[in-house]
């Protein structure tokens, strides 16, 4: 397992092209869902420096927070609730270019301005979710939405 990412400057495609495959060292070999969560949370963070990204975890019927890195985030999300909830009712990527305008939406940090979510699925059922915020307006595009799902098949679920 690499001990040190190699962190980039460069355009996000480059970035993406850079840490996709020192995730696939980090994953490899490794079969435990909270370490790799954990893990590539921390290689996102690094690379991107956005202001949170973390995983939820389907428990129970509801989102339960993971692993993640950046500010405390609540902790439970219903179905169908925010960015979030909405994912996973819709078993599908959401970008949200300002999240002020986003019904519902469940401000963790008031600094949030832009979401990506990306639900993890496994046979079939929306498992856990991969969600992201930048402190910038209109920040994610087709490009995260590539390869964060990408990134969300290789960690074993
Ligand atoms: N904003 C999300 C809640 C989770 S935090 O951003 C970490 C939402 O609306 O679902």
């Amino acid at each position: 397992m690499a001990e040190n990412l190699e962190i980039i400057n460069g355009t996000k495609e480059e970035k993406y092209q850079s840490l996709l495959p020192q995730i696939k060292g980090l994953l490899t070999g490794e079969a435990d869902l909270i370490a790799n969560m954990a893990n590539v949370s921390a290689a996102l963070k690094e690379q991107f420096q956005w202001l949170w990204v973390g995983f939820y975890l389907v428990k129970n019927n509801e989102l339960v927070l993971g692993p993640f890195q950046g500010p405390v985030a609540c902790t439970r999300i219903q179905k169908g609730r925010g960015v979030c909830g909405a994912s996973w009712l819709q078993a599908s990527t959401l970008i949200v270019p300002d999240v002020n305008k986003f019904p519902g939406h469940i401000a963790c940090s008031s600094l949030s301005k832009s979401e990506i979510v990306i639900p993890v699925i496994k046979d079939g059922e929306v498992v856990a979710i991969l969600d992201v915020d930048s402190t910038e307006y209109n920040f994610f595009n087709d490009t995260d939405k590539h390869y964060l799902e990408i990134i969300t098949t290789l960690i074993g679920f």
